[in-house]
């Protein structure tokens, strides 16, 4: 038993010793991408969906979760448009976006340095997820419960999937044990902050999880929900108002 393992099998049989305090959730949105697929002329967290702009569904899906303690958001130092989208309390906005979407969760959780305990979770999500609701927040958090790997909402692939040569199928791949990752992605700040460091090629990790995995951990795949879709491409911005204007799922 190495001696840090001792201190805390000692610590916590005294009965004199204070229980560490259970861990919290927080949620981290990367909201520092210009939306260059979108070609909407501005960023597309920024686009009105459903007579909001797309950021504001986003929040309000971790606002109206009794789970989450605070949440983040993370743009670029020169961002225009937050402040005009806050709501009156319970967001606060890190002005430390970098120059791709793993630059800006890791300058975030540096930022968050002194607020976030090593063991508290943090949840990443997508700003251009719209779609979340606190149902999703909650299946995720009960799926992933205290594996220490973390996990995220993801969805098993249904379509069949070819693997193509320049325009032409050259293989059938098959689908079994294929999952499309969505977020949020849940991973204890330790976790996260030590997987981020060790990443360097930021071509490859596209997503959170994927720097997780590099160290040789399996996160958690909770199913999430189609409505939950990344509005990447112009076509997304119809799906996505349909399932706003729709809280049943
Ligand atoms: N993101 C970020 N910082 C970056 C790039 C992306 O915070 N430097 C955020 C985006 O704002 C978005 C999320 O990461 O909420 C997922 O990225 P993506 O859908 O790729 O958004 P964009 O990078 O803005 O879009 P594109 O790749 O088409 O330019
Ligand atoms: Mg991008």
């Amino acid at each position: 038993m190495n001696p840090t393992t001792a201190a805390s099998t000692t610590a916590a049989a005294s009965p004199t010793a204070a229980a560490s305090p259970a861990p919290r959730y927080f949620a981290l949105i990367p909201a520092a991408g210009v939306g260059a697929r979108m070609a909407a002329g501005g960023p597309k967290q920024y686009l009105p969906l459903a007579g909001q702009p797309m950021l504001r569904h986003t929040l309000n899906a971790f606002l109206g979760s009794a789970l989450i303690a605070h949440t983040y958001v993370v743009v670029s130092a020169d961002d225009p448009y937050i402040d005009a989208l806050l709501p009156p309390s319970g967001v606060t906005v890190l002005r430390c976006g970098g120059a791709t979407r793993m630059d800006s969760v890791r300058n975030a959780l540096r930022a968050l340095r002194d607020q976030v305990g090593d063991d508290d979770w943090v949840l990443v999500h997508d700003a251009a997820r719209p779609g979340l609701t606190p149902a999703l927040i909650a299946k995720l958090i009960a799926g992933v419960g205290t594996a220490a790997a973390g996990g995220l909402l993801a969805l098993p692939v249904v379509d069949t999937v070819k693997r193509a040569a320049p325009g032409a199928a050259v293989g059938t791949v098959p689908r079994d044990g294929l999952w499309l990752a969505q977020t949020p992605q849940m991973f204890s700040y330790r976790l996260l902050t030590r997987a981020l460091a060790a990443a360097t090629d930021a071509t490859l990790v596209t997503d959170d999880a994927s720097a997780v995995e590099a160290l040789g951990l399996s996160p958690v795949l909770v199913e999430g929900h189609p409505r939950n879709l990344k509005v990447t491409l112009p076509a997304d911005v119809r799906i996505a108002e349909m399932y706003l204007a729709d809280s049943s799922d």
